[in-house]
């Protein structure tokens, strides 16, 4: 699951990253079952795009980039199945694949990135509109090439991104006070696990960390999926990243009593003037250090911005199932294996009454007014002093 091991600039040597995805020399894709992870290590081969959409909607593999790189190489997995159909002409690939494509963007609605990515494909279908078996095999072998550079283009971005939010979260606050580190705090999992290597927010830490400008990376568990205490903490231990688990709970107390440096996230949709969709728990954390006067930075490639909407009132937020936020898996110490251990009374989750509802969005809205900078690949857009908005198109 891990890929070589890397030497920084400044000649730290890395351990090897975790992976979400691999491919073979044939061409077949497999992901690690992240609903099994830390404790158990299986990788699957996913090799239609029912298999890939199952996989995205059941959370199999998540992360706003990861799920965009998984769906477009499963379309790239069909065209060079057996099981596509011999084309007349570039209109016939058009009309197979373009269902697909829509199939795909449905199994998670909030994650833009996956959406960007069908529509990179869209525009693919687009560009061959006449011609017969030749041009519609041709166009079969670009719509191959535009989904494995989906996966491709990610991680090298992310330590564009990694670099740049590092460099300007130390200008912040590095060195005042004789610091020599920073203390920051994460949400969720954006490292190699959520991305195709390097992370976004995680990237970040770990561009910190090899500048030896990190002092310790709080991250928080994340409930009701726990990406923080099975991913991040798998992530951050595998790259031996100096770093502390703390409950969704502890956010206010930790910036009452550290001196809190930046909370530093990913996203799932970064709108127009700034607003931003990441994991649920974002808002909160955003609020808590406005209040305790930390920077706040947003960390997403350009993938990830859809200028189409104004505000984050637009955005289509995930309602996940009642019963997940009832529920925690993990390794079962008796026997070893994986549990899953039911944790609210029964009919919590599942019943009509009144007394058995359950509140469970996958995401929240941070308005920009809370946002001190979100990074992109292009650059850092920094919040004017009161303003309530960000321009991201400079960093698009
Ligand atoms: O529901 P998930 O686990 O897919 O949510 C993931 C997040 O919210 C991440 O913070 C976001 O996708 C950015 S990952 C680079």
């Amino acid at each position: 699951m891990a890929a070589a091991s890397t030497t920084t600039p400044g000649g730290k040597t890395l351990p090897p990253m975790m992976t979400s995805l691999r491919i073979d020399p044939s061409g077949q894709v497999e992901i690690v079952d992240q609903l099994l992870l830390p404790h158990t290590v299986k990788w699957d081969p996913v090799s239609t795009p029912e298999e890939a959409f199952d996989a995205i909607k059941t959370m199999r593999i998540r992360g706003a980039p990861a799920i965009a790189s998984l769906a477009a190489l499963s379309v790239r997995s069909h065209l060079s199945s057996a099981a596509a159909p011999k084309f007349g002409s570039p209109a016939d690939v058009a009309a197979h694949v373009g269902p697909i494509l829509d199939y795909l963007e449905s199994s998670r609605p909030t994650a833009v990135n996956l959406a960007e990515a069908m529509n990179r494909l869209r525009r693919v279908l687009k560009s061959v509109p006449t011609g017969g078996e030749a041009e519609a095999a041709a166009l079969v072998e670009e719509v191959k090439t535009a989904s494995f550079a989906v996966h491709e283009e990610d991680q090298e971005r992310n330590r564009t991104m990694g670099r740049l939010g590092a460099e300007w979260l130390w200008q912040q606050r590095g060195g005042k006070d004789g610091k020599k580190g920073l203390k920051v705090i994460t949400v969720c999992n954006t490292g190699s696990l959520a991305t195709s290597g390097y992370g976004t927010a995680i990237g970040v830490i770990t561009a910190l960390f090899e500048a030896d400008h990190l002092d310790t990376a709080y991250y928080a568990q994340t409930t009701p999926y726990h990406q923080g205490s099975r991913l991040t903490s798998l992530e951050l231990t595998t790259l031996h990243i100096p770093a502390c688990m703390i409950c969704d709970t502890m956010l206010g107390s930790l910036m009452q009593h550290y001196d809190i440096d930046g909370v530093i996230i990913g996203a799932d949709r970064i709108v127009r003037n700034g607003d931003t969709a990441n994991k649920i728990g974002s808002y909160q954390a955003a609020v808590l250090a406005q209040r305790h006067n930390v920077p706040f930075v947003v960390v997403a490639p350009v993938t990830t911005v859809d200028l189409s909407l104004e505000t984050g009132a637009q955005i289509h937020i995930e309602q996940r199932p009642a019963v997940e936020a009832t529920l925690v898996r993990g390794k079962n110490l008796e026997t070893g294996g994986m549990s899953v251990v039911r944790i609210s009374p029964e009919g919590v989750g599942s019943g009509p009454e009144i007394w058995n509802q359950v509140y469970n969005p996958s995401f929240d809205v941070t308005p920009a007014e809370l946002i001190s900078a979100v990074v992109t690949e292009k650059g850092v857009a920094v919040r004017a002093p009161g303003a309530k908005s960000i321009d991201v198109a400079s960093v698009c």
